[in-house]
Protein backbone atom coordinates (compact mmCIF):
# COMPACT_ATOMS: atom_id res chain seq x y z
CA UNK A 1 0.00 0.00 0.00
CA UNK A 2 1.19 2.97 -0.62
CA UNK A 3 1.33 6.34 1.18
CA UNK A 4 2.05 10.38 0.54
CA UNK A 5 3.23 10.22 3.78
CA UNK A 6 6.35 7.93 3.12
CA UNK A 7 9.51 9.05 1.73
CA UNK A 8 12.71 7.58 0.11
CA UNK A 9 15.66 9.60 0.33
CA UNK A 10 13.99 12.20 2.99
CA UNK A 11 18.10 12.54 4.60
CA UNK A 12 19.45 13.72 1.10
CA UNK A 13 16.68 16.86 1.34
CA UNK A 14 18.28 19.99 1.61
CA UNK A 15 17.16 21.09 5.83
CA UNK A 16 14.25 23.46 4.10
CA UNK A 17 13.74 20.43 1.77
CA UNK A 18 13.04 18.51 4.54
CA UNK A 19 10.94 21.12 6.46
CA UNK A 20 9.13 21.32 3.19
CA UNK A 21 8.07 17.98 3.24
CA UNK A 22 7.61 17.53 6.59
CA UNK A 23 4.84 20.30 6.70
CA UNK A 24 3.22 19.65 3.40
CA UNK A 25 2.00 16.28 4.46
CA UNK A 26 1.99 16.62 8.54
CA UNK A 27 0.15 20.05 9.36
CA UNK A 28 -2.90 22.02 8.66
CA UNK A 29 -1.50 25.43 8.45
CA UNK A 30 2.29 24.74 6.35
CA UNK A 31 3.61 28.49 6.26
CA UNK A 32 3.08 29.30 10.06
CA UNK A 33 5.14 26.06 11.09
CA UNK A 34 7.53 26.63 8.39
CA UNK A 35 8.19 29.67 9.53
CA UNK A 36 8.34 28.60 13.36
CA UNK A 37 10.77 25.54 12.83
CA UNK A 38 13.23 28.28 11.02
CA UNK A 39 12.82 31.05 13.44
CA UNK A 40 14.54 28.32 16.09
CA UNK A 41 17.38 28.04 13.91
CA UNK A 42 20.29 29.84 15.57
CA UNK A 43 21.15 33.06 13.67
CA UNK A 44 24.97 32.12 13.86
CA UNK A 45 25.47 29.90 11.10
CA UNK A 46 28.56 28.10 12.18
CA UNK A 47 26.84 27.15 15.43
CA UNK A 48 23.16 25.92 13.38
CA UNK A 49 25.96 23.89 11.66
CA UNK A 50 27.89 22.14 15.11
CA UNK A 51 23.98 21.55 16.54
CA UNK A 52 23.03 20.19 12.82
CA UNK A 53 25.89 17.64 12.95
CA UNK A 54 24.84 16.24 16.41
CA UNK A 55 21.88 14.16 15.18
CA UNK A 56 20.58 13.16 11.01
CA UNK A 57 18.02 14.77 9.90
CA UNK A 58 17.83 17.45 12.09
CA UNK A 59 15.01 20.50 11.46
CA UNK A 60 15.24 22.60 14.06
CA UNK A 61 16.08 23.17 17.32
CA UNK A 62 14.04 22.36 20.49
CA UNK A 63 14.70 24.82 23.07
CA UNK A 64 14.62 23.73 26.85
CA UNK A 65 14.91 26.07 29.92
CA UNK A 66 19.01 26.44 31.03
CA UNK A 67 18.27 27.19 34.64
CA UNK A 68 20.98 27.57 37.69
CA UNK A 69 20.55 26.48 41.10
CA UNK A 70 22.96 28.47 43.45
CA UNK A 71 24.36 27.39 46.84
CA UNK A 72 25.01 24.06 46.36
CA UNK A 73 27.66 23.62 48.89
CA UNK A 74 29.44 20.33 48.19
CA UNK A 75 33.06 19.16 50.21
CA UNK A 76 33.52 22.79 51.54
CA UNK A 77 32.73 23.76 48.08
CA UNK A 78 29.66 26.35 46.74
CA UNK A 79 28.55 25.85 43.51
CA UNK A 80 25.88 27.14 41.16
CA UNK A 81 24.26 24.05 39.21
CA UNK A 82 23.23 24.35 35.81
CA UNK A 83 20.08 22.61 35.33
CA UNK A 84 18.17 22.15 31.81
CA UNK A 85 14.78 20.42 32.48
CA UNK A 86 11.00 21.20 30.86
CA UNK A 87 8.86 21.05 34.48
CA UNK A 88 8.51 23.86 36.74
CA UNK A 89 9.20 23.51 40.48
CA UNK A 90 12.61 21.06 39.91
CA UNK A 91 14.97 24.03 39.40
CA UNK A 92 13.11 26.18 42.67
CA UNK A 93 12.85 22.84 44.77
CA UNK A 94 16.65 21.81 44.33
CA UNK A 95 17.91 25.54 45.43
CA UNK A 96 15.29 25.56 48.11
CA UNK A 97 16.91 22.31 49.21
CA UNK A 98 20.40 23.85 48.72
CA UNK A 99 19.83 27.04 50.98
CA UNK A 100 18.35 24.79 53.42
CA UNK A 101 21.53 22.96 53.70
CA UNK A 102 24.13 25.40 53.59
CA UNK A 103 22.91 26.81 56.68
CA UNK A 104 23.41 23.24 57.99
CA UNK A 105 27.16 21.64 56.91
CA UNK A 106 26.15 21.55 53.38
CA UNK A 107 26.15 18.37 51.24
CA UNK A 108 28.86 15.61 51.25
CA UNK A 109 29.65 13.35 48.69
CA UNK A 110 32.33 10.37 47.76
CA UNK A 111 32.83 8.45 45.05
CA UNK A 112 33.14 4.67 45.69
CA UNK A 113 34.54 3.23 42.43
CA UNK A 114 35.31 4.25 38.87
CA UNK A 115 35.10 0.99 37.36
CA UNK A 116 32.94 0.85 33.73
CA UNK A 117 32.34 -2.44 32.24
CA UNK A 118 31.80 -4.09 28.63
CA UNK A 119 31.23 -7.83 27.12
CA UNK A 120 31.85 -9.68 24.04
CA UNK A 121 29.38 -12.14 24.07
CA UNK A 122 30.43 -15.64 21.70
CA UNK A 123 28.92 -18.90 21.31
CA UNK A 124 31.43 -21.83 21.29
CA UNK A 125 31.24 -25.22 21.44
CA UNK A 126 34.54 -26.33 22.74
CA UNK A 127 35.48 -27.81 25.85
CA UNK A 128 35.70 -24.84 28.58
CA UNK A 129 38.71 -25.76 30.72
CA UNK A 130 40.47 -25.91 27.48
CA UNK A 131 39.80 -22.26 27.06
CA UNK A 132 40.31 -21.46 30.71
CA UNK A 133 43.72 -23.54 30.41
CA UNK A 134 44.83 -20.74 28.05
CA UNK A 135 42.88 -17.72 29.62
CA UNK A 136 46.06 -15.76 30.54
CA UNK A 137 47.58 -16.23 27.13
CA UNK A 138 44.30 -15.50 25.51
CA UNK A 139 44.33 -12.01 27.86
CA UNK A 140 48.00 -11.18 27.13
CA UNK A 141 47.30 -11.46 23.45
CA UNK A 142 43.69 -9.48 23.87
CA UNK A 143 46.21 -6.71 25.43
CA UNK A 144 48.62 -6.47 23.27
CA UNK A 145 46.25 -6.59 20.02
CA UNK A 146 44.56 -3.51 21.59
CA UNK A 147 47.30 -1.49 22.73
CA UNK A 148 47.37 0.80 19.98
CA UNK A 149 44.05 1.92 21.06
CA UNK A 150 44.75 1.33 25.17
CA UNK A 151 47.82 3.59 24.77
CA UNK A 152 46.23 6.68 25.31
CA UNK A 153 43.95 6.34 27.85
CA UNK A 154 47.04 4.48 29.91
CA UNK A 155 49.06 8.10 29.19
CA UNK A 156 45.96 9.63 31.19
CA UNK A 157 46.45 6.74 34.15
CA UNK A 158 43.32 4.43 32.97
CA UNK A 159 42.85 1.71 30.52
CA UNK A 160 41.87 -1.90 30.73
CA UNK A 161 41.62 -3.32 34.16
CA UNK A 162 40.64 -7.12 34.03
CA UNK A 163 39.25 -9.39 31.63
CA UNK A 164 37.37 -12.12 32.77
CA UNK A 165 35.67 -15.33 31.33
CA UNK A 166 32.20 -15.71 31.86
CA UNK A 167 30.90 -19.10 31.81
CA UNK A 168 27.09 -18.85 30.95
CA UNK A 169 25.99 -22.35 29.41
CA UNK A 170 24.04 -22.67 32.54
CA UNK A 171 21.64 -20.37 30.87
CA UNK A 172 22.13 -21.07 27.38
CA UNK A 173 23.76 -23.49 25.66
CA UNK A 174 27.45 -22.44 24.42
CA UNK A 175 27.39 -19.34 25.55
CA UNK A 176 30.27 -17.11 26.85
CA UNK A 177 31.18 -14.04 27.43
CA UNK A 178 35.00 -11.71 28.06
CA UNK A 179 33.83 -9.35 30.88
CA UNK A 180 35.83 -6.05 30.93
CA UNK A 181 36.66 -4.19 33.11
CA UNK A 182 37.76 -0.32 32.34
CA UNK A 183 38.84 2.48 34.03
CA UNK A 184 38.03 5.37 31.52
CA UNK A 185 39.31 8.69 33.73
CA UNK A 186 37.50 12.12 32.72
CA UNK A 187 35.59 10.83 29.48
CA UNK A 188 32.36 8.40 29.86
CA UNK A 189 34.25 6.32 27.38
CA UNK A 190 31.42 4.70 25.15
CA UNK A 191 33.49 4.81 21.95
CA UNK A 192 36.77 3.77 23.96
CA UNK A 193 35.16 0.73 25.50
CA UNK A 194 33.50 -0.13 22.24
CA UNK A 195 36.51 0.11 20.26
CA UNK A 196 38.57 -2.23 22.42
CA UNK A 197 35.75 -4.54 23.06
CA UNK A 198 35.52 -5.19 19.45
CA UNK A 199 39.03 -5.59 18.84
CA UNK A 200 39.30 -8.01 21.70
CA UNK A 201 36.36 -10.10 19.43
CA UNK A 202 38.81 -10.03 16.66
CA UNK A 203 41.32 -11.30 18.51
CA UNK A 204 39.61 -13.68 20.32
CA UNK A 205 38.16 -15.44 17.49
CA UNK A 206 41.94 -15.41 15.64
CA UNK A 207 42.85 -17.22 19.14
CA UNK A 208 40.48 -19.73 18.89
CA UNK A 209 40.74 -20.59 15.43
CA UNK A 210 44.35 -21.06 15.47
CA UNK A 211 45.69 -22.12 19.38
CA UNK A 212 46.71 -26.19 18.62
CA UNK A 213 44.80 -26.93 22.11
CA UNK A 214 41.59 -26.92 20.65
CA UNK A 215 40.48 -29.92 18.16
CA UNK A 216 40.32 -28.79 14.56
CA UNK A 217 36.49 -28.50 13.74
CA UNK A 218 34.14 -27.68 16.26
CA UNK A 219 36.70 -26.26 18.69
CA UNK A 220 37.90 -23.88 16.31
CA UNK A 221 34.64 -22.52 14.96
CA UNK A 222 34.01 -19.48 17.37
CA UNK A 223 30.72 -16.94 16.83
CA UNK A 224 31.16 -13.79 18.01
CA UNK A 225 27.90 -12.50 19.13
CA UNK A 226 28.18 -8.40 19.96
CA UNK A 227 30.39 -6.25 21.73
CA UNK A 228 29.48 -3.22 23.53
CA UNK A 229 30.22 -1.82 26.31
CA UNK A 230 27.53 -2.47 29.67
CA UNK A 231 25.66 0.06 30.81
CA UNK A 232 25.31 -1.60 34.28
CA UNK A 233 27.92 -0.05 36.61
CA UNK A 234 27.28 -0.94 39.87
CA UNK A 235 30.47 -0.12 40.59
CA UNK A 236 31.03 3.30 39.39
CA UNK A 237 29.21 4.41 42.07
CA UNK A 238 28.91 7.40 44.08
CA UNK A 239 27.66 8.17 47.89
CA UNK A 240 26.46 11.99 48.61
CA UNK A 241 24.56 12.32 51.83
CA UNK A 242 23.29 15.09 54.33
CA UNK A 243 23.32 15.29 58.29
CA UNK A 244 22.62 17.52 61.17
CA UNK A 245 21.32 17.11 64.76
CA UNK A 246 17.70 16.70 64.75
CA UNK A 247 16.48 19.81 66.54
CA UNK A 248 18.91 21.94 63.98
CA UNK A 249 16.32 20.84 61.16
CA UNK A 250 14.01 23.59 62.38
CA UNK A 251 10.54 23.91 62.16
CA UNK A 252 8.43 23.41 59.43
CA UNK A 253 4.76 24.68 57.67
CA UNK A 254 1.90 22.60 59.18
CA UNK A 255 3.26 23.24 62.38
CA UNK A 256 5.69 20.19 62.81
CA UNK A 257 8.94 20.11 65.34
CA UNK A 258 12.02 19.32 63.96
CA UNK A 259 11.68 15.08 65.53
CA UNK A 260 8.24 14.95 64.15
CA UNK A 261 9.28 16.04 61.44
CA UNK A 262 12.63 13.71 60.62
CA UNK A 263 10.65 10.39 62.03
CA UNK A 264 7.43 11.56 59.09
CA UNK A 265 10.47 11.82 56.69
CA UNK A 266 12.02 8.86 57.24
CA UNK A 267 8.75 6.87 57.00
CA UNK A 268 8.09 8.75 54.14
CA UNK A 269 12.10 7.11 52.52
CA UNK A 270 11.04 3.52 54.00
CA UNK A 271 7.78 3.58 52.48
CA UNK A 272 9.89 4.25 48.78
CA UNK A 273 11.90 1.41 50.40
CA UNK A 274 9.29 -1.17 50.64
CA UNK A 275 6.70 -0.05 47.77
CA UNK A 276 8.05 -0.17 44.38
CA UNK A 277 5.07 1.94 43.31
CA UNK A 278 6.11 4.96 45.40
CA UNK A 279 9.89 4.07 45.02
CA UNK A 280 9.14 4.82 41.21
CA UNK A 281 8.01 8.35 42.08
CA UNK A 282 10.67 8.94 44.78
CA UNK A 283 13.42 7.78 42.02
CA UNK A 284 11.63 9.79 39.71
CA UNK A 285 12.19 12.79 41.84
CA UNK A 286 15.89 11.99 42.34
CA UNK A 287 16.47 11.83 38.50
CA UNK A 288 14.12 15.46 38.13
CA UNK A 289 17.54 16.80 39.43
CA UNK A 290 20.00 14.44 38.05
CA UNK A 291 18.66 14.50 34.21
CA UNK A 292 18.66 18.38 34.44
CA UNK A 293 22.60 18.92 35.27
CA UNK A 294 23.50 15.56 33.25
CA UNK A 295 22.02 17.13 30.24
CA UNK A 296 23.23 20.83 30.81
CA UNK A 297 26.37 19.05 30.98
CA UNK A 298 26.00 16.93 27.39
CA UNK A 299 25.84 13.89 29.54
CA UNK A 300 23.95 10.50 28.31
CA UNK A 301 20.86 10.62 30.61
CA UNK A 302 19.32 7.71 28.86
CA UNK A 303 22.86 5.65 30.23
CA UNK A 304 22.66 7.22 33.53
CA UNK A 305 18.64 6.32 33.95
CA UNK A 306 18.67 2.58 32.46
CA UNK A 307 22.04 2.23 35.12
CA UNK A 308 20.27 3.62 38.25
CA UNK A 309 17.38 1.89 38.03
CA UNK A 310 18.72 -1.93 37.34
CA UNK A 311 21.00 -0.64 40.17
CA UNK A 312 17.36 0.33 42.60
CA UNK A 313 16.25 -3.49 41.65
CA UNK A 314 19.51 -5.48 42.39
CA UNK A 315 17.93 -7.41 45.40
CA UNK A 316 15.16 -8.26 43.43
CA UNK A 317 12.80 -5.60 44.04
CA UNK A 318 12.76 -1.98 42.95
CA UNK A 319 13.80 0.19 45.51
CA UNK A 320 14.35 3.81 46.37
CA UNK A 321 17.76 4.90 45.81
CA UNK A 322 18.17 7.13 48.87
CA UNK A 323 17.81 6.09 52.88
CA UNK A 324 17.33 8.04 55.94
CA UNK A 325 17.69 7.32 59.21
CA UNK A 326 17.56 9.14 62.35
CA UNK A 327 19.25 7.96 65.64
CA UNK A 328 20.62 8.83 68.51
CA UNK A 329 19.47 12.27 68.01
CA UNK A 330 20.91 12.71 64.02
CA UNK A 331 19.14 12.80 61.41
CA UNK A 332 20.98 11.48 58.57
CA UNK A 333 19.87 11.34 54.40
CA UNK A 334 21.91 9.61 52.09
CA UNK A 335 21.46 8.33 48.41
CA UNK A 336 23.91 6.07 46.81
CA UNK A 337 23.95 5.69 42.75
CA UNK A 338 26.03 4.45 40.01
CA UNK A 339 27.03 7.44 37.19
CA UNK A 340 28.82 6.73 34.57
CA UNK A 341 29.78 10.79 33.53
CA UNK A 342 32.22 12.36 31.55
CA UNK A 343 33.99 15.48 31.47
CA UNK A 344 35.67 15.37 28.15
CA UNK A 345 35.06 13.66 25.08
CA UNK A 346 31.36 13.25 23.50
CA UNK A 347 29.18 16.40 23.45
CA UNK A 348 31.08 18.03 26.24
CA UNK A 349 33.29 20.66 25.12
CA UNK A 350 30.91 20.45 21.93
CA UNK A 351 27.95 21.81 23.19
CA UNK A 352 27.86 25.04 22.87
CA UNK A 353 26.49 25.60 26.12
CA UNK A 354 27.44 22.46 27.56
CA UNK A 355 31.13 23.87 27.98
CA UNK A 356 29.47 26.71 29.79
CA UNK A 357 27.78 24.61 31.97
CA UNK A 358 31.20 22.52 32.76
CA UNK A 359 32.90 26.00 33.37
CA UNK A 360 30.45 26.74 34.90
CA UNK A 361 30.95 24.12 37.64
CA UNK A 362 34.94 24.98 37.61
CA UNK A 363 35.62 22.34 34.94
CA UNK A 364 35.19 19.53 37.33
CA UNK A 365 36.39 15.88 36.75
CA UNK A 366 34.62 12.59 36.16
CA UNK A 367 34.53 11.77 39.99
CA UNK A 368 33.45 15.84 41.12
CA UNK A 369 31.14 16.15 38.33
CA UNK A 370 29.60 12.53 39.72
CA UNK A 371 29.39 14.12 43.20
CA UNK A 372 27.57 17.40 42.36
CA UNK A 373 25.09 15.40 40.40
CA UNK A 374 24.50 12.98 43.39
CA UNK A 375 24.40 16.19 45.81
CA UNK A 376 21.33 17.73 43.56
CA UNK A 377 19.68 14.33 43.04
CA UNK A 378 19.60 14.13 46.37
CA UNK A 379 18.43 17.54 47.01
CA UNK A 380 15.67 16.93 44.89
CA UNK A 381 14.57 14.20 46.84
CA UNK A 382 15.06 16.27 49.65
CA UNK A 383 12.57 18.94 48.47
CA UNK A 384 10.17 16.68 47.30
CA UNK A 385 9.55 14.41 50.15
CA UNK A 386 9.85 17.36 52.47
CA UNK A 387 7.03 18.80 50.89
CA UNK A 388 5.32 15.63 50.55
CA UNK A 389 4.72 14.97 54.33
CA UNK A 390 4.16 18.64 55.15
CA UNK A 391 2.25 21.21 52.51
CA UNK A 392 1.73 18.32 50.03
CA UNK A 393 3.23 18.94 46.19
CA UNK A 394 0.66 20.77 44.77
CA UNK A 395 1.40 24.15 46.67
CA UNK A 396 4.76 25.03 45.51
CA UNK A 397 3.58 23.61 42.07
CA UNK A 398 0.52 25.75 41.80
CA UNK A 399 1.93 28.61 41.89
CA UNK A 400 4.51 27.62 38.76
CA UNK A 401 1.11 25.95 37.11
CA UNK A 402 -0.49 29.20 37.65
CA UNK A 403 3.11 31.05 36.10
CA UNK A 404 2.55 28.88 32.70
CA UNK A 405 -1.18 29.00 32.87
CA UNK A 406 -0.65 32.94 32.52
CA UNK A 407 2.04 32.55 30.04
CA UNK A 408 0.00 30.84 27.53
CA UNK A 409 -3.17 33.71 28.31
CA UNK A 410 -0.75 36.51 27.35
CA UNK A 411 -1.31 37.76 30.46
CA UNK A 412 1.19 40.83 31.17
CA UNK A 413 3.02 41.51 34.30
CA UNK A 414 0.30 43.69 35.77
CA UNK A 415 -2.55 41.33 34.90
CA UNK A 416 -0.42 38.20 36.00
CA UNK A 417 0.18 39.83 39.80
CA UNK A 418 -3.87 40.22 40.17
CA UNK A 419 -4.25 37.07 39.21
CA UNK A 420 -1.72 35.51 41.37
CA UNK A 421 -2.86 37.86 44.00
CA UNK A 422 -6.40 36.43 43.46
CA UNK A 423 -5.32 33.08 43.69
CA UNK A 424 -3.05 32.98 46.35
CA UNK A 425 -3.78 29.63 48.98
CA UNK A 426 -6.96 28.90 46.31
CA UNK A 427 -7.21 25.76 43.85
CA UNK A 428 -5.75 26.19 40.08
CA UNK A 429 -7.50 25.52 37.62
CA UNK A 430 -7.19 26.91 33.60
CA UNK A 431 -10.73 27.87 33.55
CA UNK A 432 -10.66 29.75 36.24
CA UNK A 433 -7.71 31.42 35.74
CA UNK A 434 -9.13 32.17 32.23
CA UNK A 435 -12.25 33.56 33.46
CA UNK A 436 -10.93 35.27 36.42
CA UNK A 437 -8.26 36.84 33.75
CA UNK A 438 -11.15 37.95 31.84
CA UNK A 439 -12.71 39.91 34.09
CA UNK A 440 -9.37 41.65 35.02
CA UNK A 441 -9.41 42.69 31.47
CA UNK A 442 -12.92 43.76 31.16
CA UNK A 443 -12.83 45.57 34.06
CA UNK A 444 -9.60 47.24 32.76
CA UNK A 445 -11.44 47.76 29.84
CA UNK A 446 -9.36 45.48 27.62
CA UNK A 447 -11.12 43.65 24.84
CA UNK A 448 -11.13 39.40 25.33
C1 LIG B 1 7.41 15.24 40.53
O1 LIG B 1 8.08 15.53 39.32
C2 LIG B 1 8.32 14.47 41.45
C3 LIG B 1 7.66 13.99 42.75
O2 LIG B 1 6.50 13.23 42.46
C4 LIG B 1 8.68 13.15 43.47
C5 LIG B 1 8.15 12.43 44.69
O3 LIG B 1 6.95 12.13 44.76
O4 LIG B 1 9.00 12.14 45.57
C6 LIG B 1 7.21 15.14 43.58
Amino acid sequence: MSSNKTISGFSKLSKTGKIKWVVENFFKDPEHVMHELKSWWHHDKEQQRLLDGFSENTISNFPMPFGIAPNFLINGKTYAVPMVIEESSVVAAASSAAKYWLDRGGFHAKVLGMKKLGQVHFSWRGKAEKLESVFDELKEELRKDAAPITANMEKRGGGVLDIELVNLTHLEPNLYQLKVSFDTRDSMGANFINSVLEEFAKTLDRFISFHPIFDENEERDVNIIMSILSNYTPECLVRAWVECPVADLGTFSGGYTAQSLAEKFAKAVRIARLDPHRATTHNKGIFNGIDAVVLATANDFRAIEACAHTYAARDGQYRSLSQCTVENGIFRFWLDIPLALGTVGGLTKLHPIAKHSLELLGHPSAEELMEIIACVGLAQNFAAVRSLVTTGIQQGHMKMHLANILNHLGANEQESEKVMQHFEGKVVSFTGVREYLDAVREGAGVKV
